[in-house]
């Protein structure tokens, strides 16, 4: 089955040579190792060089966790949750939590936001079962993740005490540095490593993302074979104008010279609602930087139509975009013709959901086009593990080579650490003395 197709006829724009050749050059470069960032390139091949052997090591600690727990606690932030987020729900039944029998332990996450609320919360839900976590940090000095580790443990260790704790959790973490990976060394924990080449948000399909995806169920080997699929498809040696990546990159670089500054990610199918919140954080932290940068939105549909489709269709020419069509839905719901036909909508009688929702899709889409929102289309053929994995490496190549035809280090985020300060001085951190006293005075 084809894994994807590239619609940019109604973008507005067509790619020429001199672009494709941009495109080429910006993609060598990932290959290359010769542009900026490079010492953040593992990702390239990454999906081809997963071996048998890790991926069987994976699922035998993912079945470990599977045989102890209800529910497994993922802490882990940005590119150290995204993505597993992101899979999990595209692959998962919608309404798994209204099951009252689970085939797979609920994986459900924390360390992703400082809420009080939702740590108390989840600790009290916590009490009826059974608990195992994955914790995962590459610098593993994160402090959202490390405050949601520390109360999990805690826990863990209560109620299993110190020794089946080291059964119960795992961390994942850079092979040398950090304060999780001294914790998960003095304490005993099966860790995994993230590659030093590989940055957070690329970080998918390292253990950061096939760990709890496997232990959530998700089938890993057709998931990585879906992204080998389309490193290969992508691949420096094909010709540029074979190469979808590469495409996505021309248009939406072309359409930001345009003016549109703003990305609109879309999809008719809400279990993919996480693969936006992935690429947004793929995009924003990659391209957003030295004051240039598409900035990446997104919108779950039909729902958002009836609350972003005015200033979509409406408001500032600033916009286009991109929508990830689905094909061809896993399960059939066919609309019946009713006797008295009250409602008025017997005009669909015969009619399957996805036809109604296609028809939506493509109204849209033309009505967006002919209010001068250029659109572009990838078309899955289906919500599964393969065609899931080769959107994510399709994206992340398109995210390398638009980065470097933007002409920006796609690889590094110095933005993010300015919160990080202020939050530290704030709250009288070791080493921090002189920051809290000027940060306090202008309270
Ligand atoms: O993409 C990135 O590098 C970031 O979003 C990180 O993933 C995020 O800040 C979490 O970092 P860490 O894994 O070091 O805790």
């Amino acid at each position: 089955m084809e894994l994807m197709k590239l619609d940019i006829r109604k973008a507005g724009v067509t790619p020429t040579a001199e672009l494709y050749a941009q495109a080429a050059a910006a993609n060598k470069m990932l290959h290359t190792g010769e542009g900026a960032g490079n010492d953040f390139l593992g990702w390239v091949n990454l999906p081809s060089s997963i071996s048998a052997e890790e991926i069987a090591a994976i699922k035998a600690q993912a079945e470990k966790l599977r045989s102890k727990a209800e529910v497994v606690i993922c802490i882990g932030i940005g590119g150290s949750y995204l993505g597993a987020k992101a899979v999990l729900d595209a692959l998962s039944n919608s309404f798994e939590y209204l099951r009252k029998k689970h085939e797979n332990p609920t994986v459900i996450f924390a360390g992703q936001n400082i809420s009080e609320d939702y740590t108390y919360e989840m600790l009290e839900a916590l009490k009826e079962y059974s608990i195992a976590t994955i914790v995962i940090s590459k610098s593993g000095t994160t402090t959202e993740p490390a405050i949601a580790f520390r109360i999990i443990k805690e826990e863990i260790e209560s109620r299993y005490g110190k020794e089946e704790a080291k059964e119960r959790i795992v961390a994942i973490t850079d092979k040398a540095r950090g304060a999780l990976k001294t914790l998960a060394d003095n304490e005993g924990y099966p860790s995994y490593v993230i590659p030093d080449n590989v940055g957070g948000r690329f970080s998918v399909l390292t253990p950061v993302g096939l760990l709890p995806l496997a232990v959530g169920g998700v089938d890993i080997e057709a998931l990585v074979a879906g992204a080998v699929e389309m490193e290969k498809a992508t691949a420096a040696e094909v010709a540029i104008e074979e190469n979808l990546a590469a495409e996505y990159a021309i248009v939406r670089n072309v359409l930001y010279g345009q003016g549109r500054k703003i990305e609109i990610l879309g999809s008719y199918e809400p279990k993919l609602q996480y693969i936006n919140e992935w690429w947004k954080q793929l995009y924003g932290e990659s391209e957003g930087k030295d004051g240039k940068g598409i900035f990446p939105a997104s919108v779950t549909l039909t729902a958002d139509l009836h609350s972003m489709g005015q200033y979509i269709q409406e408001g500032e020419r600033t916009l286009f975009e991109t929508i990830i069509s689905v094909e061809n839905p896993a399960h059939k719901v066919v609309i019946e013709a009713d006797k008295d036909n009250l409602d008025g909508l017997n005009f669909l009688a015969g009619k399957r959901i996805s036809e109604v929702n296609r028809m939506a899709e493509l109204g849209v889409q033309l009505a967006h086009v002919d209010g001068d929102v250029p659109n572009i289309r990838i078309a899955l053929p289906a919500i599964e593990a393969r065609t899931i994995g080769a959107l994510l490496y399709f994206f992340e190549k398109a995210c390398g080579i638009s980065g470097y035809m933007l002409g920006v280090n796609p690889f590094n985020q110095p933005g993010v650490e300015a919160y990080k300060k202020n939050m530290f001085a704030l709250l009288d951190k070791p080493g921090y003395e002189e920051e809290s006293k000027a940060i306090k005075a202008r309270l």
